[in-house]
């Protein structure tokens, strides 16, 4: 059936109102969409609690609640599933010209299961290839030495030495240098008292957010070793020699941590109802899914999987949205000084875990340019659950403490996103690779 014609848009809306899927997330969406195909026509979508009561062409000069634009290629691209949505909106390929990011970003869900009923339409889904060929761990020409039951010969006995000018060797030296902070330094004698002049509210969102810290602290310790084991039976040497150090600072963060729970939140229950169904997705999931998935498939597509859940997602857009809400609470206020002391060390270790992850997604779709797609996909099945994992914080609130707004949390955080996006789309696909 061809596209962007009223046939096509009931069908569409038929397809809507037989997903019940598609209905739950959208059961409190309560906006009219108006969908501008650049130069050819734009579509109405009356959306109302779950249900599509019609999608037909827009009257000239019609409005909506929002408005979505970009070029037929563009929506083409989507409909054809090589482009998720809301990643689309945050490259500029689409053009939110009219409405709310934050609502958007809210129901960043919904909007990718409307788009695949959408391409429903066109019919079921053809087999859908694996975007490449699964690469076979190739190793760095250390074959027959890495990866097997033997050493044949050793790179730094062989005349080869290392790559000190690799990236990996270069965080390995600031490592040494920066990531050596011992959280059992920070001077804590200030945070209890400041602590116990919070108001009970106060307290509780602040116990939320060092909750969701502690358990991500730990599951990045405990899900690490998959990939410094991949990396090392691939004879990536220098990559593994920073990988010590990466391990040792998150070891170091749990602790840095558990020394604010013991001596300044003075609390030892069991704090995991703190902990979301979108963040327990995420943390309790699909981090260790990703992880673990590499101990019996080290192929560069389950590499890049496992690096974009880890370095792209937990440390480069949830974590670095965690450090704001500390700061605008903390330093804007000038309490808790070692506690925000700690944070601040923690995220320059942070800086180099994800430049780190850059580099490593960066050093595999260099190898194999093909490797973009499954870089993209990973992203954009992660992104609605980042963005939940934070308004649900927030929907925990009411008022929220501290003034802090859920609109420029979660706008920071797709700023996040967006720029790791952006960081690996500009990899050159052959040549050096530049350094952070
Ligand atoms: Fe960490
Ligand atoms: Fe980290």
């Amino acid at each position: 059936m061809d596209r962007f014609t009223s046939g096509w848009a009931d069908a569409w809306a038929a397809q809507l109102n037989k997903d019940t899927q598609w209905a739950e997330s959208a059961k409190s969406w309560k906006w009219s969409v108006l969908i501008r195909i650049q130069d050819q026509s734009s579509w109405v979508l009356d959306l109302y609690k779950g249900a599509c009561r019609s999608i037909r062409q827009a009257e000239p000069g019609e409005s909506a609640d929002f408005i979505l634009s970009a070029d037929a290629a563009t929506w083409n691209r989507i409909l054809d599933g090589e482009q998720a949505p809301m990643v689309a909106i945050m490259q500029g390929a689409v053009k939110l010209e009219k409405g709310s990011i934050l609502t958007l970003g809210r129901f960043a869900k919904s909007a990718t299961l409307m788009l695949e009923a959408a391409m429903r339409v066109d019919g079921p889904p053809a087999e859908t290839p694996l975007p490449v060929a699964v690469q076979p761990v190739g190793g760095d020409g250390e074959a027959g030495s890495a990866g097997s039951e033997h050493h044949v010969s050793f790179r730094t006995t062989s005349g080869r030495g290392l790559d000190h000018d690799s990236l990996p060797m270069q965080l390995y030296q600031k490592a040494k240098k920066l990531g050596i902070w011992d959280p059992r330094n920070l001077d804590m004698s200030a945070d209890r008292g400041h602590w116990e002049a919070l108001t009970d509210p106060e307290r509780d969102v602040l116990t939320r957010l060092l909750a969701m810290f502690q358990a991500g602290e730990e599951a990045v310790t405990l899900d690490l070793l998959p990939l410094m084991r991949a990396l090392a039976m691939d004879g990536r040497l220098e990559e593994e020699i920073y990988l010590t150090t990466f391990l040792f600072e998150e070891a170091k963060h749990v602790e840095f941590f558990q020394r604010i729970f013991e001596e300044v939140v003075m609390l030892d229950a069991d704090l995991s109802h703190f902990h979301t169904p979108s963040y327990k997705q995420l943390f309790y999931e699909e981090l260790p899914l990703a992880m673990n998935r590499l101990d019996t498939d080290a192929s560069s597509e389950a590499l890049i999987a496992a690096s974009v859940t880890y370095n792209m997602v937990v440390e480069g857009t949830l974590a670095e949205t965690g450090y704001q809400a500390f700061y605008s609470v903390l330093e804007d206020r000038g309490i808790m000084p070692g506690v925000t002391e700690g944070i601040r060390l923690l995220q320059r270790d942070e800086s180099r875990h994800i430049a780190f992850g850059v580099h490593l997604i960066s050093r595999l779709i260099n190898e194999n340019p093909n490797l973009m797609g499954v870089f993209q996909n990973r992203m954009a099945d992660l992104m609605p659950l980042a963005m939940a994992s934070i308004t649900e914080l927030f929907a925990c609130y009411d008022p929220m403490p501290f003034g802090l707004k859920e609109e420029d949390f979660v706008q920071f955080a797709m700023d996040q996103f967006g720029k790791r996006m952006r960081r690996i789309e500009q990899v050159p696909t052959s040549g050096q690779l530049t350094s952070e």
